[in-house]
């Protein structure tokens, strides 16, 4: 016998905070305080006729951790409750989320309309995947609703982008857009990594699926790889479900474990984080060495209205250009003493990458071009340390520029 953690009757009147920490949680025999770790691959049956009522009555019961586990199910509602969706499923990572939520839907003879401003792999998914399977791709500068338009006229089974994208910051306007898609009968898939959960709520914008790298702010401390989507019952039951079950996108239940841990402090990390975000961009767009910030809280960033209007701040991350090019950045990069050169984002520790030479050095220079990923461009992702010593350590490290 198992206990919700959180009384069925307040999951839908408390606040986020509290679904943080007690959402989708419950206790077994044991009465433990902290989520139980069930690391076990598969289960067990009385009988053979208990085994045989388990594979007919799909999803009643645990059968096996590809299909479902209980430490995964627990990381699943919590994320559910706090996305407000009706359905989620946790994959191994954020890769495995976009990939299973487009493919498990898309036949071959239709089409996908896509902002082009998309992170490196996303990029080769949309762009490179999926037209080798006979399904037609179309990348459109997403800032331009009337690209959308024109492009989703043709009729399309599937929308996508990212807002804030990975790393230019281009902001999508997911309302119109889901309004635009589904007036062709497709649905609008939105990666809402920047923005988190808790800066951006995708489905109540009239997205109809959201996708996660819960390796980013979700675990945040740098330990684990996670991933998920959320969306309809129907979705996720229908589309998703046996395409999950047999291609064995699964979260392990030990990574779960830690995801659910990563959301106790979730709340606290982006906001300190967004704020400090904050604080070094405007730093930064009065440092005579930067020629340009990217940060959608600012007021000089090009469309800073309509991400108001749909984030709630601006979130814990900044590009920017540093004067000198290539070698300017690296140069930056290599003085600094605090913040640490890796691609990763969305962690504890503040980090800071050259996209053009990393994450998006797969694309062709023309189309980095056209995504605004100069060489001169950086991206920092805040930290926790504290405000003043990431803005001495960027300070110092510029004075090298
Ligand atoms: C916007 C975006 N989507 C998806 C991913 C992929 O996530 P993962 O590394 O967990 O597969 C990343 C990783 O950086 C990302 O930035």
């Amino acid at each position: 016998m198992t206990k919700a953690v959180l009384p069925a009757e307040l999951a839908d009147t408390v606040s986020t905070a509290t679904l943080l920490v007690r959402g989708g949680a419950f206790r077994s025999s044991y009465d433990e305080t902290c989520e139980a770790l069930f690391l076990s691959s598969g289960f067990v049956y009385d009988d053979a006729a208990a085994a045989e009522t388990a594979f007919a009555q799909d999803g009643s019961r645990y059968v096996y951790s590809r299909y479902r586990n209980p430490t995964v199910a627990m990381f699943e509602e919590r994320l559910r409750l706090i996305e407000n969706a009706e359905a989620c499923r946790a994959t191994a990572s954020g890769m495995a989320a976009v990939f299973a939520a487009l493919l498990c839907r898309l036949r071959a003879g239709q089409r996908v309309v896509s902002s082009r401003a998309l992170f490196g792999s996303c990029h080769y998914i949309v762009a490179e995947l999926l037209p080798r399977w006979g399904i037609e791709t179309l990348l459109i500068d997403g800032r331009d609703l009337g690209a959308w338009e024109a492009a989703l006229a043709g009729g399309a089974a599937a929308a996508f982008c990212e807002s804030p994208s990975n790393p230019a910051m281009e902001i999508i306007d997911i309302a119109e857009v889901a309004r635009l898609t589904h007036a062709t009968g497709g649905l609008l898939i939105v990666d809402n990594v920047f923005a988190t959960p808790l800066l951006q709520k995708p489905l109540a914008l009239g997205a109809d699926v959201v996708v996660y790298s819960a390796t980013k702010h979700i675990d945040g401390q740098g330990r684990c790889l996670g991933g998920a989507i959320l969306g309809s019952e129907k979705f996720i039951r229908e589309d998703l479900g046996l395409f999950y079950r047999h291609t064995g996108p699964s979260l392990s239940p030990f990574n779960a474990w830690l995801l659910l841990k990563g959301l106790e402090t979730l709340e606290l990390r982006v906001e300190r984080q967004s704020r400090t975000a904050a604080a070094i961009a405007s730093f930064l767009e009065n440092h005579p060495k930067i020629n340009r910030v990217l940060y959608p809280g600012l007021a000089s960033h090009p469309q800073c209205a309509l991400a108001r209007r749909q984030m709630a701040s601006g979130g814990s991350l900044v590009s920017f250009d540093v004067a000198g090019g290539k070698q300017g950045c690296f140069r930056f990069l290599n003085a600094l003493r605090l913040v640490d050169i890796s691609n990763n984002l969305g962690d504890s520790k503040s980090l800071i990458t050259h996209p053009a030479t990393t994450t998006h050095s797969r694309l062709k220079p023309e189309l980095r071009a056209e995504l605004g990923i100069a060489d001169s461009m950086v991206r920092l992702s805040a930290g926790l340390e504290a405000e003043s010593d990431l803005i001495s350590d960027l300070d110092q490290a510029l004075d090298r520029v």
